[in-house]
């Protein structure tokens, strides 16, 4: 069942949305060389205990903090660690979610530390891009997997590949809700999926592979990671489908 909501409820949505994003921010430019994951999930955790926001990941399956990390080839949920210290040339994933007035927001940037590969920078453009792409395909017109086939077709197109382990989701009164959004066209998905209709709103998260598309988990459990060792990047906005078209609700305002 999918949850359209109403506009009081998107005014509560927005107000999530930007807690994220002004997290996001803050993280992204903490984000240095010599800075640990640890360190930039405590600074989540300090924003929230002032704001009094509730972080959306932590407790979630048991997950231990409220910030997602993922170094390198890592893809999605690396835990926070004050062994991993960021360093020149490295990709980082920071992944955030709160729960404010009863809903969730959830978003994702992959940001640069100090000077990196231009493979590295060519990823992060197109994984970028490709979840904006997405996001103009958000209209009434279309189906869920017109967005997926917009972010696939892009992503391929320039080289890299689509994670299939992981997909972006409906999330509203809980992180989670349907539909799914994949960024794949999937083998059962000649309909098209479902009609995207006013009042749906849907975290959209591209992962994007240098090499193959195929993941493994780490022992610890969370941290997925590429089978092949090479480059991975995220991004992820959570966006609200309006009468008057897509509506970002954890876009950044730099
Ligand atoms: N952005 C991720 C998601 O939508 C983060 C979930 S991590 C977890 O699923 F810890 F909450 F599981
Ligand atoms: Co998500």
């Amino acid at each position: 069942m999918i949850r359209l909501k109403n506009r009081e409820e998107l005014k509560r949505m927005r107000v999530a949305g930007r807690v994220v994003s002004e997290v996001l921010m803050r993280l992204e430019e903490e984000a240095k060389e010599g800075v640990t994951t640890w360190e930039l999930n405590e600074i989540a955790e300090k924003i929230c205990a002032t704001g009094g926001f509730k972080a959306a990941f932590k407790g979630y399956a048991n997950y231990p903090a409220s910030v997602c990390f993922a170094l390198n080839e890592e893809i999605v949920h690396g835990i926070p660690s004050k062994k991993k210290v960021l360093k020149d040339g490295d990709i980082v994933g920071i992944d955030f979610g709160v729960l404010l007035n009863g809903y969730y927001a959830d978003s994702a940037i992959t940001v640069a530390v100090g000077k990196i590969r231009p493979v590295a920078e060519k990823l992060l453009r197109v994984t970028r891009d490709s979840l904006y792409r997405g996001i103009d395909m958000v209209k009434s017109s279309n189906r869920v997997l017109d967005i997926s086939k917009e972010i696939q077709t892009y992503v391929e197109k320039e080289g890299f590949s689509i994670v299939r382990d992981f997909v972006g989701h409906g999330i509203g009164r809980e992180l989670h809700e349907e539909p799914q959004v994949p960024n794949f066209i999937p083998p059962n998905g000649k309909g098209g999926g479902i009609r995207l209709r006013s009042g749906m709103v849907m975290a959209i998260e591209p992962m994007v592979n240098e090499g193959s598309e195929k993941t493994k988990i780490l022992e610890d459990g969370w941290t997925a990671v590429t089978y092949d060792g090479k480059l991975s990047a995220h991004f992820e906005h959570t966006v609200a489908l309006t009468d008057n078209g897509p509506e970002i609700l954890t876009e950044r305002i730099h």
